[in-house]
């Protein structure tokens, strides 16, 4: 029956969202006591500017507005950024080469799976044989598959699993390599696509990415708006 199952689904979403909240709000006090640490920021109350500097763990474009200089803002927007691009919920979807990596270790996927014909898995055995179009949580142990529409592997120009910042960053950039994007189109994409919102919610089992997606999607924006310059 549908409407109990969705119920539980959203009680259980409430829970895990509620131990995500509680460690999130650790990590971000951590962060800002390490900030507090740096001298440039010794005196952060009077140069910044009011509003949230920290989402669970990722700082907000409030948090770089103390920097004037429009290209070393745009540098220290995107080493943020490439915190969540390099997270493993990211990642995981976008290796260099070979096929999908699971978990925070990124190790191969198990069973091994092949990128296949447009990254959706080698016939017979592609994505969405085992992945839904949500996740779905293990009944017999913890975890969870994960799943979100329509999964499958980013094409290897898209893949940056080990990259430097420095690469990663002019990859995204570079229109061979990123689908014919132009940079409004990133925003759009980090704003907005599916897959990349299921790295804030991955399902039981699996650590999500640092921040939310908009403060993710105000990053790259305010990024773009500096001039998209890289580290
Ligand atoms: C389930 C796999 C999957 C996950 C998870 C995933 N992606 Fe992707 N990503 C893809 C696929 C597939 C494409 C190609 C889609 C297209 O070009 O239409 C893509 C394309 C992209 C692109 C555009 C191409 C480029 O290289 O510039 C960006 C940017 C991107 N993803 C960012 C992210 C970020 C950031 C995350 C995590 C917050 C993420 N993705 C999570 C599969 C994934
Ligand atoms: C035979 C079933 C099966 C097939 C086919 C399959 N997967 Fe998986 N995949 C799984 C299971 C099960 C997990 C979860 C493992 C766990 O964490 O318990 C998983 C996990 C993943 C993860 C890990 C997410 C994370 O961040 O930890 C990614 C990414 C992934 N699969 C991508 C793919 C892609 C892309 C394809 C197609 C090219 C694919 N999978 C095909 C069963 C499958």
């Amino acid at each position: 029956m549908r409407p109990p199952t969705r119920r539980a689904l959203a009680i259980f979403v409430a829970s895990l969202m509620a131990v995500f909240a509680g460690s999130g709000t650790a990590l971000a006090d951590h962060h800002e006591r390490s900030a507090t640490g740096d001298a440039a920021d010794a005196e952060q109350g009077k140069m910044r500017p009011t509003g949230s500097l920290m989402v669970n763990g990722l700082r907000t474009p409030a948090a770089f507005a103390y920097i004037k200089d429009d290209e070393a803002r745009a540098r220290a927007l995107f080493a943020e950024i490439a915190k969540v691009m390099q997270h493993p919920r990211c990642a995981n979807c976008h290796p260099v080469s070979g096929g999908p990596r699971q978990g925070d270790r990124q190790q191969a996927h198990i069973p091994p799976v092949g990128r296949g014909i447009a990254g959706i898995g080698p016939y017979g055995m592609q994505c969405t044989t085992c992945h839904g179009t949500s996740n779905a949580t293990y009944v017999s142990m913890t975890g969870s598959i994960p799943g979100a529409q329509p999964w499958r592997l980013a094409p290897s120009s898209m893949g940056w699993l080990g990259r430097e910042i420095d690469a990663l960053c002019e990859q995204i950039k570079d229109q061979s390599r990123n689908g014919g994007r132009s940079l409004d189109d990133l925003v759009a994409h980090h704003t907005k696509d599916h897959l990349v919102n299921w790295a804030w919610h991955p399902g039981e089992g699996r650590t999500p990415a640092p921040g939310d997606q908009e403060t993710f999607g105000a990053l790259t924006a305010a990024w773009v708006a500096a001039g998209a310059g890289c580290p």
